[in-house]
């Protein structure tokens, strides 16, 4: 590093100690998970950065005889009524491990759903964010094929999303969820590392399940995702282009609440916490001081090392940490809601269902410990944070990958404001003509529940009455989104059909 680039460092860091102690607790989650403590991991996370390079290229797996994907069918005991001519047997759902063929002896636990409407819907890949956090909180709260009674008996889910979809849930990166290595240099530290492990996870899940790869391919998830998402797609769309592997059928990726233009989002923290009435026009205007300082930071950290962007990273969190000091105990994924326990919702029902012997022999996970949300992962990721993810979303688009941005309106932490300003700022052929377009209702069943507003292949919906987990919040609605979206016609309610179906 040279002085010229030391100098708007230093002037970040000290500005970063000069915030109140209270202020320095930024390690707030893109998902529900329990927060650690700032001052006892600078140190660490600064020693964690250098020291572990990047793989690249082979490395020899543990055992060269065994298959790298190793997947089992489910038996599971499902309540409730199926919603389809559909029998349980019929039905494929699987969970695996594959070994990731560019680590050192990475494994990535991904469960797979067939659809229950048919097998010709598209293939959809669900990534839950954190950065750490397990898929399964979506799989299991969210749209999966069934939900967790307070017994643990799974129930059928009216709404999953494998009710239109083929729909794959990965726990990644490396370290989350049930996903493991014992090589600590597997942990990855950028959108490069993640995104190149999920397309080698990919061209071997279609490899292993041929039939699936003529179907429309969708990535979709949320929250942290916000980055996994837009890497992924362009990892995907050059892989086909370069003729690399298997060629996939991307048709579209869709990003939840997400964080992925940081500069802008963090813009928007202040104004929507003072427009839902959490903070008062004094905080307001006070919160407000410390975002030049943090856009610069985010700035520095797209053109220089790590160490702006962990210098962004704290000082634009003490933005968000600011508005939590004056708003109390909300619940920051649904500010209708307190913040009750460590994870802000209660989804230990979940860990108790994994961790019983049963379960875990069914998914072949041995005794591996299910962690919902890994420290370390979220921590190997902080350097990331502040990337714009949103720079190599125009040439997807503009090369006809639709994309879907959608929130639910009560959450804080990636509110839908913030998004809605990064849609309308990215600069495209389609700009001006997506900026005019109306807002328009969108309707479910003859209910209004939210907003659309879409031009070509980008659209931007608000959903009514949810926080950061719409599909948990508002499951039907998420459910006719995915529908519709994936069909090309979001705006549009489908009309029942009155020829029967064969
Ligand atoms: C568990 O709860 C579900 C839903 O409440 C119920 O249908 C089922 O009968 C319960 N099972 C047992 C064994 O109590
Ligand atoms: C990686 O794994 C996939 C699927 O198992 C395989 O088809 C591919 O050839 C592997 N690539 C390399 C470079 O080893």
């Amino acid at each position: 590093m040279n002085a010229r680039s030391l100098t708007p460092l230093l002037l970040l860091l000290s500005i970063s100690t000069l915030l109140p102690s209270s202020f320095q607790n930024p390690s707030t989650k893109l998902y529900p998970g329990s927060s650690h403590r700032f001052a006892e991991t600078l140190i660490r996370d600064l020693n964690l950065i250098p020291g572990i390079q990047e793989i690249d290229g082979d490395s020899p797996a543990d055992d060269p005889s065994s298959p790298r994907l190793v997947e089992r069918k489910l038996k599971l005991d499902i309540l409730g009524d199926i919603g389809s001519g559909i029998s349980i047997e019929e039905l494929g759902q699987h969970a695996g491990y594959y070994q990731l063929n560019h680590t050192h002896a990475a494994k990535m636990f991904y469960f797979f759903f067939e659809s229950r409407g048919s097998s010709s819907d598209p293939v959809v890949l669900w990534l839950t964010g954190g950065p750490g956090c397990s898929s399964e909180l979506a799989l299991f709260y969210e749209n999966g094929p069934f939900n967790i009674a307070d017994n643990l008996s799974l129930i059928w889910n009216d709404y999953g999303w494998d009710k239109a979809s083929n729909i794959i849930y990965v726990d990644q990166p490396t370290g989350t969820g049930f996903s493991y290595s014992k090589d600590i240099r597997d942990l990855r530290y950028n959108e490069k590392g993640v995104s190149n492990d999920l397309y080698d996870f990919l061209q071997a899940f279609f490899e292993a399940h041929p039939k699936f790869l003529k179907n429309e391919f969708y990535i979709t998830g949320e929250s942290y995702a916000g980055h996994y998402i837009p890497a992924v797609t362009e990892r995907v769309h050059r892989g086909n282009k370069e003729k690399e592997g298997l060629q996939i059928n991307l048709k579209g990726f869709a990003i939840g609440n997400g964080l992925t233009n940081p500069s802008i989002q963090y813009g928007a923290y202040a104004d929507y916490a003072y427009s839902m009435g959490l903070i008062g026009e004094a905080a307001h205007k006070k919160i407000s001081k410390i975002y030049p300082i943090c856009e610069l930071g985010i700035k520095l950290c797209g053109s220089s090392g790590v160490i702006t962007c962990f210098a962004s990273y704290v000082l634009c969190n003490s933005i968000f940490t600011s508005i939590l000091l004056v708003a109390g105990n909300i619940n920051y994924y649904d500010i209708r809601k307190k913040c009750e326990g460590e994870l802000c919702y209660d989804f230990s029902n979940m860990e108790k269902f994994l961790n019983q012997k049963a379960v875990r022999d069914s998914l072949g996970v041995g005794d591996r410990k299910f962690v919902s949300c890994n420290t370390l992962v979220y921590e190997a990721l902080i350097t990331d944070w502040m990337k714009n993810l949103e720079v190599g979303i125009p040439a997807l688009i503009e090369d006809g990958i639709k994309l879907l941005v959608y929130a639910g309106e009560y959450d804080l932490i990636c509110n839908w404001l913030g998004n809605f300003r990064w849609v309308e700022s990215m600069e495209w052929s389609g700009q001006q003509a997506y900026s005019a377009a109306p807002m328009l209702p969108f309707t479910v069943d003859g209910e209004e529940s939210g907003q659309l507003k879409t031009f070509g292949p980008l659209s931007f919906l608000k959903v009514y009455n949810a926080g950061h987990m719409v599909p948990m919040d508002q499951p039907k609605a998420a459910l006719a989104m995915l529908k519709r979206w994936t069909k090309g016609s979001l705006e549009y309610e489908e009309h029942t059909s009155l020829v029967a179906e064969i």
